[in-house]
Order: C-alpha cells, then sequence, then structure tokens
C-alpha cells in the first residue's frame, strides 16, 4: 500500500521460454511429467518414512522433510508456468511476483540448512556410531528443523526487504517464467549496483560456501568410511554417494545464477527449469533407488494399502 505512492507497476509480463510452438509443447510435456512425478515421488517418501516404525530414524525423518520441502517448493512456480505456457499475455501481479520471490528463498534456505543438517547426521552417524542416537535425538532434529525454517524465513526476509522499496516505474517486461530476484532488480528505475552487489552476497555467497562446506565434509567422511573397513561400509558409502548428488544438483544452478548471472543468454532458463521441477523429482528417485531400505518399506506400504482395499 505505501509503495503505490511511487511506483507505477501493477504486474510484470512474463516473457516465457521460448516463442517456438515446438519447444513450448516439449516444455509443457517436460514440466508436467516432471512435476506429477515429483509431487508422487516427494508424497510416496512422507508417507513411507511416517507410517513404517522401522524408518523411524533421524536419518529418514530429515529425508522425510526435505521431501516436505521439495513438495513445497515444485509447487511455487511450476503450475502458474504450466498455466500460461499457451498463453498469449502472461502476467503475474505485484504481490505475485514478490511471494513467489519470498516462498521460493525461504524454501530454498530451508532446503540449505537441512542438507547441511544431513551431512551433521552423517557425520555423526559415521565418526560418532555408538553416540548418534544420544546426539540426534528427537529434540535435536526437532530443533533443526526449526532452525532450518528459521533460517531461510530471516534469509528471505532480508533479501525481499532491499526489493519491496524499489521504485518500479514503467518497464515490466521479466524475461523469464518466474519472478526471480536478479531480473526483477533490473527493472526498477534507480541505480541498482549496490543493491546487486548485496543480492549476489545474500543468496550467491551463502550458497558458495554451504557447498564448498558441504563437499568438504563429504569428501571427509567419503574417506572415513573407506579406512573403516566394516561390512556396511558399502552401504554407507552408496548413501554418502546419493547426498553428494543432491548436494551438486541442488547448489549447481544456484551458484550459476547468483554467482555468474548472464540475463542475456538462455542457459539459465533452462536451468531455472531444472531447479523448479527436475531436482525436486530427482531427490526421491536418488535416495529410494540407492537404497534398500526404503525400497523394502516402500513395497510394504503399497501392499498395506492393497490388503486394506481387498478387505474393505
Ligand atoms: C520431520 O522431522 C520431525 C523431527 O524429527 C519428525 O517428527 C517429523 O515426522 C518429520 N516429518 C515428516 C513428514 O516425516
Amino acid at each position: 500500500m505505501i509503495r503505490a505512492n511511487y511506483s507505477a507497476v501493477s504486474e510484470f509480463v512474463l516473457l516465457g521460454l521460448s516463442n517456438s510452438w515446438e519447444i513450448q509443447v516439449f516444455i509443457f510435456f517436460f514440466t508436467c511429467l516432471f512435476y506429477v512425478s515429483s509431487l508422487t515421488g516427494n508424497f510416496i517418501i512422507v508417507v513411507t518414512v511416517t507410517s513404517d516404525p522401522y524408518l523411524h530414524s533421524p536419518m529418514y525423518f530429515l529425508l522425510a522433510n526435505l521431501s516436505v520441502i521439495d513438495l513445497i517448493f515444485c509447487s511455487i512456480a511450476a503450475p502458474k508456468m504450466i498455466c500460461d505456457l499457451f498463453r498469449k499475455q502472461k502476467v503475474i501481479s505485484f504481490g505475485g511476483c514478490i511471494s513467489q520471490i519470498f516462498f521460493s528463498h525461504a524454501v530454498g534456505g530451508t532446503e540449505m540448512v537441512l542438507l547441511i543438517a544431513m551431512a551433521f547426521d552423517r557425520y555423526v552417524a559415521i565418526c560418532k556410531p555408538l553416540r548418534y542416537l544420544t546426539i540426534m535425538s528427537p529434540r535435536m532434529c526437532l530443533l533443526i528443523l526449526v532452525a532450518a525454517w528459521i533460517i531461510g524465513l530471516i534469509h528471505s526476509s532480508a533479501q525481499l526487504a532491499f526489493v519491496i522499496n524499489l521504485p518500479f516505474c514503467g518497464p515490466n517486461i521479466l524475461d523469464s517464467f518466474y519472478c526471480d530476484i536478479p531480473r526483477l532488480v533490473k527493472l526498477a528505475c534507480t541505480d541498482t549496483y549496490k543493491l546487486e552487489l548485496m543480492i549476489t552476497a545474500n543468496s550467491g555467497f551463502i550458497s558458495l560456501i554451504a557447498f564448498f562446506l558441504l563437499i568438504i565434509s563429504y569428501v571427509f567422511l567419503l574417506t572415513t568410511v573407506q579406512k573403516q573397513s566394516s561390512g556396511c561400509s558399502s552401504k554407507a558409502l552408496s548413501t554418502l554417494l546419493a547426498h553428494i548428488t543432491v548436494v551438486v544438483l541442488f547448489f549447481g544452478p544456484l551458484i550459476f545464477f547468483y554467482v555468474c548471472p548472464s540475463p542475456s543468454t538462455h542457459v539459465d532458463k533452462f536451468l531455472a527449469i531444472f531447479d523448479a521441477v527436475l531436482t525436486p523429482f530427482l531427490n526421491p528417485i536418488i535416495y529410494t533407488l540407492r537404497n534398500r531400505d526404503m525400497k523394502i518399506a516402500i513395497r510394504k506400504v503399497f501392499c498395506q494399502c492393497l490388503a486394506f482395499r481387498k478387505s474393505m
């Protein structure tokens, strides 16, 4: 309400990805397929972990929480993008744009903290196995979760505080399929150089630092696991490799966006699709296909469902 005083823009026009009909049809099917698969896959993980007492351990609780986050994350931009794909004029209101930014950063920040917590969880399990259940107590898990959401919300609010009071006075065309901060800031009628630096620092460097910390800790864990010649080390190894894959898939596009933004190319638009629907889809695939316990548990849940329906 306050900003209406000096800003004339009440909605933004999204250019989408491409004007070519074939590419749009391709993107439509691609996005629908992966969006629906993300929803299904993550939903199955949440149901399996909550219903199978065998999976009631800190690692699986964190994994299920990651799936909840993925469910929210892929629903921020993808549904609107799918609905808009064949519209001539794709518009988004100022409020819609701001809330897309707010939720994607809040959820993204939370996911980042959760990925770090999952690395910590593996560190305790591998390096301090005897004290695992005392360190990763239910209280600790809850604490981690609350901290993750608070950090996500703070990060997102800090990011928006820079943007919300910018004067938008005319140009309102966003060359993207959803609102992202780097492109939005470029539309403001003021010198945004410092602001862009601040945003790069807030999103880019934080993710860069978190990424390197995670990679270093996983390399450390990998070497530790390799040195221990216990029977379960190949299982630990495959869990670690799954975690590392997810970390790379999550941070890769982020770092590309915020550390070296180059809005003139189309690469980052395709990467944005990747981030919006493909990463949330890949998480369940990576965690379940590589994990025997998870596969067994999913089968059990399915059998129970079938038995339940037969007995009705
Ligand atoms: C998220 O983690 C908390 C704390 O460990 C756990 O109680 C809860 O069941 C998890 N959420 C899901 C959906 O599994």
